[in-house]
């Protein structure tokens, strides 16, 4: 049985203090609701993610994520943070692709590529992002776009490697933009992400990973999407940052 996974990605946001706030109010909510057996992971800038850590303790169902990770393994890189460096204090999971640092620091599927291995040479689990622009979607040619990415920068895995990552669908044009996609649109990409990941790994594999969507999942459309049989979750920008919405998306199984 796939995981169900909640990730909350809080981007370039949050002082020292308001990151231990918005963790402490996450860390009670969890020890005080039910979450079921959903896996959640805090994904803060760096500065926070010792502190979260610490302030997570042995909570259950609670993980913590880097946002990103360099494509080298150490060394004169000024700036970057290596898997390893994760590793070392705990942090369990890291997200990789995401369509900002696509966008912005312009990551290619080459490079990421990379960065997953670094990841799962360190023990961490890597999420990866795909997801295509609003004009790829509106010529319709979506789903091959979306496979190219899981081709070029995943298929060179060994199976052993590929069934422990974990894939996260976000389409650009909902991220951030209060458009979210409709759950059928999801559960299309999310089938189509399956069924290319069984025809490389076989099925049982691909019925194993836990794919997630993002792109303005909110407490008022979780519900529906997560009751999409593809759909193992998500990955959530905005609304991570707001201790009760993130709990009730939470809850959204
Ligand atoms: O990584 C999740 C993020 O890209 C989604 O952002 O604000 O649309 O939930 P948001």
């Amino acid at each position: 049985m796939r995981d169900k996974i909640v990730a909350g990605n809080w981007k370039m946001n949050g002082t020292l203090e308001e990151g231990q706030k918005l963790t402490s109010e996450i860390v009670n909510m969890i020890k005080d609701e039910r979450v079921n057996d959903v896996k959640v992971v805090l994904s803060p800038p760096f500065i926070h993610l010792a502190g979260v850590k610490k302030l997570i303790g042995d909570v259950n169902h609670l993980f913590v994520a880097g946002q990103n990770c360099s494509d080298k393994d150490s060394g004169a890189f000024t700036g970057e943070t290596s898997a390893k460096m994760l590793a070392s204090f705990g942090i369990q999971y890291v997200i990789i692709g995401h369509s900002e640092r696509r966008e912005y620091f312009n990551e290619t599927n080459l490079q990421l590529s990379e960065k997953v291995k670094q990841a799962l040479a360190n023990g961490l689990i890597p999420i990866f992002c795909c997801g295509e622009p609003l004009d790829i979607r509106e010529e319709n040619t979506h789903e091959d776009y979306v496979k190219s990415q899981l081709t070029e920068s995943l298929f060179d895995l060994e199976a052993e490697d590929f069934k422990k990552l974990v894939i996260a669908y976000e389409p650009i044009w909902a991220i951030g933009t209060g458009k979210t996609a409709s759950s059928d649109q999801a559960q299309e990409m999310h089938a189509a992400i399956r069924d290319h990941i069984a025809h490389k790994y076989g099925q049982e594999l691909a019925d194993d990973i836990s794919i997630l969507y993002g792109g303005s999942c909110k407490p008022d459309n979780a519900k529906e999407l997560f009751a999409k049989s593809d759909v193992d979750g998500g990955l959530i920008g905005g609304a991570s940052l707001k201790s009760r919405d993130f709990m009730d998306i939470i809850k959204s199984f």
